[in-house]
Parts: structure tokens; sequence; C-alpha cells
């Protein structure tokens, strides 16, 4: 499957930061102390984004209904979510963030100005 370049190491602070991907479906990356954990942005409760989520430790809370999801495997961790996320291999390489998608994720990444 394809990967993409997401965004710059430098982008991301190790504080737990997140960026928001515009692919479709929108994909959030977080730096959690030097990791880095690809999952799906959009909250599975609502239409938040979870990349200005709060994060705690390999936990991100979606800052509308303060559903949790694990960062490690995209598992909705308390209510109101119910629906776990889905999570993306990540690779650091030369300073950039790569996520692997599918090919219709990837494909939808050049319609997106
Ligand atoms: S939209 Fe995320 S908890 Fe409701």
């Amino acid at each position: 499957m394809p990967w993409i370049k997401a965004c710059s190491v430098d982008d991301l602070e190790p504080g737990g930061e997140g960026v928001r991907v515009d692919v479709d479906p929108p994909i959030a990356v977080f730096n959690v102390d030097g990791e880095f954990y690809a999952i799906d942005d959009t909250c599975s409760h609502g239409q938040s984004s979870l990349a200005e989520g709060y994060v705690e430790g390999c936990t991100v809370e979606c800052n509308w209904h303060f559903a949790k999801f694990d960062l490690r495997t995209g598992r909705a961790l308390c209510l109101p979510a119910t629906v776990d996320l889905r999570t993306y291999p990540v690779r650091v390489e030369g300073g950039e963030v790569y996520v692997e998608v599918t090919e219709s994720i990837a494909a939808t990444l050049s319609d997106i100005v």
C-alpha cells in the first residue's frame, strides 16, 4: 500500500501535539515523546477533529464530548464513542513522517489543494 508524506518531524512537538492530514478520510498524526501515531482524524461519535484533541500518554480525548481513543490501536476507550477508529503504520525517514494508507485514501491526496 502507498506511503504518503504526512508532515515533517519538526511540525510536531513531542508533547502529544497533533496535525491533520487532508486526505479523505482525514488522518491525525501525533508525536508522543518521539513516537509517532496515525489515526482517523474524525471522532467516531461526531465530526470533531482529533488532531485538535487533548493527548495524555497514548490516548487522545475528543474536545467535543470527551470520548477517548487509544492512539496505538484506535480503540474507543469511553463513552460517548463506541466505534473504534482506524490506525495507520507510520515511518520516519529523513526528518519526514510518512503514513501508509490504502490506495483509495492516497488517491484523495491529489484532489485536495
Ligand atoms: S464528537 Fe467526539 S465525543 Fe462527540
